[in-house]
C-alpha cells in the first residue's frame, strides 16, 4: 500500500500527481450495517461514479465475516456505526482512507488506521439536527408519560441541562429555547463565552452545577476512555426533584450499575436513552415509565441526515484523492 504523506504547500504539486494516479477504478465500499435511505445511496453513488470510482455496497449484515470479506480488496470504506476494528483494518490490504458518515467514531480504531498509514475521517455536523431533534422528541415523550393515559408535565419553564455544547448541544440548545426553556450548558473545551453568548444559553463552569440545576439533562459528550463510565449514581442523585436524563450520546458513558442505584432510591428521577444499556432489561423491569430506550439506534436515521452525512461522505473522498483534502481527518 503507498504511504499517504501529509499534504503541505510545499509538496502541492508532488501530491497532485500522486492522487491523481490513484484515481480512477478506486474501489469503495459502502459498509453498512443499519443501510443508508435509498436517496443517500443514490447521491454517494453519484457522486463517487463521477471521479469514475467503483461502488460496492454490504448492508444489514448480521457478521463480522461478512464485512471481513467485502473489505478484502477496497480502497476507500464509507460506514455509520459499523466496526471497524484492527482485524477489519488487517484485512482489508488496499486501504487508504475510512469515512464514518457521522460524528463519533468511536467505532474505529483510529491509532491501528494510524499505525497502517490509513485516514479517518468523520463528516461532523451533517446528522446533527436529526439527533437533536430526536432529544427534544424524547423529553416530550417521557414527560407525557410515555405517550399513555395519566397526567404529565411540559417542557415550558423547565431547565435543559446540556453537556457538551458541539454541533449537536447546541441544536437542541436552540430548540429548547424555542419550547421555552431555560437552557443552561457546559462544555470544558469551549472557552469563548461568546458561543453560549450567541444562542442565549447561559455557561455553567463545573459539571456538577449543571447536573444540581437539570430538569432535563441532555448528554451529548463522545464515548473517550475519559469519559466512559462517567455517569453515574453522584451525578444522578444530584439532579432536582422529577429530573430526566436524556441521553442521544454513546451508553458507554453511562455507569449504569450507579444510575440504577439511583433510580432505585429516588423514584422520583427518570432517564430515556436512544442507545439501549447492556442494562435495559433489568431497567425496563425496575422503573417502568421512568425509562425508555429505542430498539436500534434511530438518532440519525431520517433521510436528511442520512443525505447530509453520505453525500458528504463521498465528497471528502474525492476530495482526499484530488486535493490530498484532510480537514476532517481525526487520526493525524
Ligand atoms: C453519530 O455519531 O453520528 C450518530 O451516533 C449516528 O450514528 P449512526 O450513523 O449509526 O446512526
Amino acid at each position: 500500500m503507498p504511504t499517504i504523506v501529509p499534504y503541505t504547500y510545499e509538496k502541492r504539486e508532488e501530491k497532485v500527481v500522486y492522487f491523481t494516479s490513484l484515481l480512477k477504478g478506486m474501489k469503495v465500499l459502502i459498509a453498512t450495517e443499519k443501510p443508508f435511505a435509498q436517496k443517500a445511496v443514490d447521491g454517494i453513488t453519484e457522486i463517487l461514479h463521477e471521479a469514475e470510482y467503483e461502488v460496492v455496497r454490504l448492508e444489514k449484515y448480521t457478521d463480522k465475516a461478512a464485512l471481513l470479506e467485502a473489505v478484502k480488496d477496497v480502497d476507500t470504506l464509507i460506514i455509520r456505526s459499523d466496526k471497524v476494528t484492527a482485524e477489519v483494518l488487517e484485512a482489508s490490504k488496499n486501504l487508504k482512507i475510512v469515512v464514518r458518515a457521522g460524528a463519533g467514531f468511536d467505532n474505529v480504531d483510529c491509532e491501528e488506521a494510524k499505525r497502517r498509514g490509513v485516514v479517518v475521517m468523520n463528516t461532523p455536523g451533517q446528522n446533527s439536527n436529526a439527533v437533536a431533534e430526536l432529544a427534544l422528541c424524547m423529553m416530550i415523550y417521557i414527560s407525557r408519560n410515555c405517550l399513555t393515559p395519566g397526567t404529565g408535565g411540559e417542557l415550558q419553564g423547565k431547565t435543559l441541562a446540556i453537556h457538551a455544547y458541539g454541533n449537536v448541544g447546541k441544536l437542541v440548545g436552540r430548540k429548547g429555547k424555542a419550547l421555552g426553556m431555560n437552557v443552561i450548558a457546559y462544555d470544558p473545551f469551549i472557552t469563548d463565552d461568546a458561543v453560549f453568548e450567541a444562542d442565549g444559553v447561559e455557561k455553567v463552569s463545573s459539571v456538577e452545577e449543571l447536573y444540581r440545576r437539570a430538569d432535563y439533562l441532555s448528554l451529548h459528550i463522545p464515548a473517550t476512555p475519559q469519559t466512559k463510565g462517567s455517569i453515574g449514581y453522584d451525578l444522578a442523585m444530584s439532579m432536582p426533584k422529577g429530573a430526566t436524563l436524556v441521553n442521544t450520546a454513546r451508553k458507554e458513558v453511562i455507569d449504569e450499575a450507579g444510575l440504577m442505584q439511583a433510580m432505585t432510591e429516588r423514584e422520583d428521577l427518570r432517564y430515556i436513552t436512544d442507545v439501549a444499556p447492556e442494562s435495559a432489561a433489568e431497567m425496563a423491569a425496575a422503573f417502568g415509565k421512568r425509562f425508555f430506550a429505542t430498539p436500534k439506534k434511530m438518532g440519525a436515521e431520517t433521510a436528511e441526515a442520512n443525505i447530509n452525512a453520505g453525500l458528504a461522505a463521498a465528497r471528502q473522498i474525492v476530495d482526499y484523492f484530488k486535493t490530498g483534502d484532510t480537514r476532517f481527518q481525526v487520526n493525524k
